[in-house]
């Protein structure tokens, strides 16, 4: 692809879409939207567009395809697989002033909502209203739809509730040409046509720019109880986790933690009241939700009897809110403490969940082989493990050179076992050149075309995805 710059042609017309204050070009401004939560990768666009409408995104779209200048749109950076970096330069679409609602449609049970929305936000705006927007990735407080949609994140309710794709009823995305299309209707159910909404989630935008999107909810569940076991064998906390189902449970989150995710957590959040015993290896965070507590009371009883099969220590159980934040501000923060406490990178596996035993042996293994320590924790209900490898004491040219290799035979043991690259973080800039394993040439062939039909001059995104 041949890409141009953005010449001082294209910022008068940009600024003629969005205003002069909303384009920025000062080093400053391009690095803050150069960064994601991605290693410390650091990719600035040459400018900063932000528009207010979708009619503005589509204009600001046309005009860049026009002169072949690449577009990479923002959310709230706080992705893991460099999908919002501009590593082509180009123009860099930061959606954060669209985080309107748009409508919450309380007879149907929807949402109608703008892509820089924080996710949080719209959580609770809907809970006031006794209703439910599952998915909740750890970032919550700080990423936004338009961002969860493109990585088709989860978070620990997807184990129950489903991923962000399962939540989307009805899109409206800017393509590169200029036009505004709606992808689906506003209905539950949908056998009209090839399914371009689920095309379009988890697409990266590498298709098309989502400017609104039509969300389905739940009604919020009245209760919850949460639960904090540990086990002195990490392969026997993984060996309980599908027994849970097996048992006939299937819990509102099922998380797991290795020992170094807790210690290095606790060492960098202050306040929560979690004592881990020496000989504990791992824990597993389960979580039990509904609206009669005798039914969970019940659940949560088969669950400790699981637990107890598969050799587990004391369970701690969150009696109180404030218990219950605790535990899952814990949870949520082992991201952040991994990223405080070394220079690491992190691979998104996920296989079928009675490969996860196996998944967490063999990566052991390979580090071993290769002399690197790795931290593991993720959606285990899900099958879905977050392996943090430690940069530690390894050179530079390790890093660098031998980690590659590494990180491939990590992803040959995942795809061996049933699985794939990634269950929530997307491909992005770090995994594409891991795609091979995953997909053969026929496939990757499929995928080309559907980029190419959507986006002819490749300015949607581009580096991002196929390799
Ligand atoms: C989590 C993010 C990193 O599970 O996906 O905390
Ligand atoms: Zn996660």
């Amino acid at each position: 692809m041949h890409f141009n710059k953005v010449s001082r042609s294209v910022i008068t017309a940009l600024v003629r879409i969005v205003g002069n204050e909303h384009v920025h070009t000062n080093e400053e401004k391009l690095k803050h939207y150069g960064h994601d939560e991605t290693e410390d990768l650091s990719f600035p666009p040459e400018a900063v567009v932000r528009p207010n409408t979708a009619e503005e995104v589509a204009e600001v779209l046309r005009i860049c395809n026009e002169h072949h200048v690449p577009v990479t749109p923002i959310g709230g950076r706080t992705g893991l697989s460099g999908g919002a970096l501009s590593v082509h330069g180009g123009v860099g679409l930061a959606l954060d002033r669209m985080n309107r609602i748009v409508s919450i449609d309380e007879r149907n049970l929807q949402v109608t909502v703008e892509p820089g929305l924080i996710t949080q936000v719209l959580q609770e705006s809907v809970a006031a209203k006794g209703l439910y927007y599952p998915p909740d990735p750890s970032s919550r407080g700080s990423c936004t739809i338009g961002g969860n949609l493109a990585e088709n994140a989860g978070g620990p309710r997807a184990v129950k509730y489903g991923v962000t794709r399962d939540f989307v009823l009805n899109l409206q995305v800017a393509m590169a040409d200029g036009q505004l299309i709606w992808t689906g209707a506003n209905t539950l159910k949908n056998s009209t046509g090839y399914d371009l909404t689920r095309l379009v989630v988890g697409s990266e935008g590498t298709l098309g720019v989502i400017t609104k999107a039509v969300l389905r909810l739940v009604p919020l569940p009245r209760e919850t109880k949460l639960m904090l076991v540990p086990f002195a064998h990490a392969r026997k906390a993984c060996e309980a986790v599908s027994a849970v189902f097996r048992a006939g449970i299937t819990p509102s989150a099922l998380e797991f933690m290795e020992r170094d995710a807790i210690d290095w957590t606790l060492e960098h959040v202050e306040g929560i009241p979690v004592k881990v015993a020496a000989d504990v290896k791992a824990h597993l965070l389960i979580e039990v939700d509904g609206n009669h507590a005798d039914a969970m009371m019940k659940d949560c009883e088969a669950i400790v009897q699981v637990m107890e099969s598969h050799e587990c220590g004391e369970i701690l159980f969150a009696e109180s809110p404030a218990d219950k934040d605790a535990l899952w501000k814990l949870r949520r923060s082992v991201a952040v403490a991994m990223k405080a406490n070394s220079v690491y990178k992190e691979e998104d596996t996920v296989v079928p969940r009675y490969a996860l035993p196996d998944l967490l042996d063999g990566v052991k293994k390979i580090g071993a082989r290769y002399g690197f320590r790795s931290v593991c924790y993720g959606h285990a209900g899900d099958g879905n493990l977050h392996v943090n490898i430690i940069k530690g004491q390894l050179s530079d040219h390790a890093w660098e050179h031998e980690l590659p290799k590494a990180i491939r035979e990590i992803f040959q043991l995942t795809v061996s076992l049933g699985g794939t690259l990634s269950g929530e973080h997307g491909i992005g800039l770090v995994q594409r050149q891991y795609m091979d394993i995953a997909f053969d040439q026929n496939q990757l062939a499929l995928m080309r075309g559907i980029k190419d039909l959507f986006d002819p001059h490749g300015i949607l995104n581009p580096g991002k995805v196929l390799p």
